[in-house]
């Protein structure tokens, strides 16, 4: 049976584990946090992804899931071995590696006999590369090995669903024996008949980038035609559809909303374009989609300051959703949360409620907000209710209710849930994004 070790238990390594381990292969993740290890290790875990709890129990009570902190043990034991830790951003939007340098130097001292290494974590192009050079030179002069990138396309929130049932799977590899290893752990997957683009390590390591980078570009011009919609009287969701018809646009990621946020598409865009930089080019286009995003917080501000009247100060604001998008707990570069931090800085009031993800917020909320238990002790007595996030328990709210609680009925709606014209016959003054 093949074996994998996965270096790092987060979002990346903790699904890409125990979705291994559900295609039958031995699998052990390994992380140096010992409290995340024996959170794992009592069949809890400790983020918020659907799906993930069940699997887990699933495979470690079939005895092909282990957590430890024993690397050493854990790579000296496995045929694949995958990189999965974090890669932060710097204060310059340029890749922190050191922890994906630390886990390849472990490796190296660890090499006993042919391994493939794969990187999962999200690398600058030519990491691979360099990952390759620091093992030869540290390593055992007769160490065997294969480096490859193997890019992860996981969403938050939907990550089993994604590793189950990917649009495709990248191989970066170099060698026949690695592209046969890698094509037998993924084997399950070609029953679904999913593509795999078998390439050269820079190409799929740019593959990555330039998928998040597309996508996040696509977010930023759909809401820079809300913009010009909101200006020209035109309707967003109704352009939006109709481009998305042309199978050369397609429908998807034209949602207008505040912008995009989370633990990949800011820090991704900003690294491509530190990336292209070390390459002497200008990306600008992905430079754009970056200035777009930062200026969807003012705007936001700006559409909550309309329904006030302009003033902020001593306002009561209902903020409904802390997490960068619904059904995850993640609230990493969460529109939501600057919006909140603007907002208290304007001297406003806030009320906040989240399904899941009120103790993250409470990590990156600057300030007093008070944090309801629910939906409608968030709304009461609030001047203004702001929708942040499209949780969907947040899609059927009772609005008569809410009327009844708010002082006024003033509704910023900026992920575009309810209908205009159902809101205002309801005698709300309801503000929405590019309608
Ligand atoms: C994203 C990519 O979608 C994954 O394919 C990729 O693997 C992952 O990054 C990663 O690099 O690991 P994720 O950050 O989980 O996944 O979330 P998305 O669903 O892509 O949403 C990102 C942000 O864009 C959210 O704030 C969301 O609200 C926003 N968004 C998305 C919009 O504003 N409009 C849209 O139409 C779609």
């Amino acid at each position: 049976m093949l074996k994998v070790c996965i270096i790092g238990s987060g979002y990346v390594g903790l699904v890409s584990g125990v979705c291994f381990a559900d295609f039958g292969v031995d699998v052990t993740c390994v992380d140096k946090d010992s409290a995340v290890i024996e959170t794992l290790n009592s069949g809890e875990v400790p983020i918020y992804e659907p799906g993930l709890k069940e699997l887990l129990l699933k495979n470690s009570a079939e005895g092909r899931l282990k957590f430890t902190t024993d690397i050493a043990a854990a790579i000296k034991e496995a045929q694949i071995v995958f990189i999965a830790v974090g890669t932060p951003e710097k204060s310059d939007g340029s890749v922190d590696l050191s922890f994906v340098e630390a886990v390849t130097t472990t490796i190296a001292e660890n090499l006993n006999g042919y391994k493939v290494i794969a990187t999962k974590s999200t690398v600058p192009v030519g990491t691979g590369r360099s990952i390759e050079k620091m093992i030869r030179d540290k390593a055992r002069a007769d160490a065997e090995f294969d480096v490859v990138s193997n890019p992860e396309f996981l969403r938050e929130g939907s990550a089993v669903e994604d590793f189950m049932r990917p649009n495709r799977v990248i191989l970066g590899a170099e060698t026949q024996k690695a592209i046969e290893i890698l094509k037998e752990l993924y084997s399950p997957l070609y029953l679904i008949e999913t593509p795999f683009v078998v390439t050269d390590i820079e190409t799929a390591e740019l593959i990555k980038y330039a998928s998040n980078a597309f996508l996040a570009t696509k977010i930023s011009f759909i809401n820079e035609m809300a913009e010009l919609c909101e200006r020209s009287g035109a309707n967003v969701h109704t352009v939006a559809k109709a481009m998305g018809l042309d199978k050369r646009i397609g429908s998807k990621f034209l949602h207008p909303g505040p912008g995009f946020g989370g633990s990949c598409f800011p820090k991704d865009t900003a690294a491509l374009v530190k990336i292209a930089e070390g390459f002497d080019y200008d990306l600008k286009i992905v430079k754009a989609a970056m200035d777009v995003n930062s200026s969807r917080i003012i705007r936001s501000i700006e559409k909550i300051k309309e329904v006030t009247g302009g003033e902020l100060k001593g306002k009561t604001i209902a903020v409904l959703g802390l997490t960068f998008k619904p059904n995850t707990d993640d609230v990493r570069e969460s529109p939501a949360i600057k919006i909140v931090n603007a907002l208290l800085n304007e001297g406003a009031v806030v009320k906040a409620f989240d399904p899941v993800g009120m103790e993250n917020a409470k990590r990156d909320i600057i300030g007093e907000v008070t944090y309801s238990s629910d939906v409608y002790s968030a709304i009461d007595k609030s001047d203004v209710l702001v929708l942040c996030t499209e949780w969907n328990q947040f899609r059927r709210l009772d609005l008569e209710k809410v009327k009844e609680l708010m002082v006024e009925p003033n509704m910023v709606d900026l992920r575009n849930i309810y209908k205009p014209e159902k809101m205002k016959a309801m005698g709300f003054n309801y503000i929405s994004v590019g309608r």
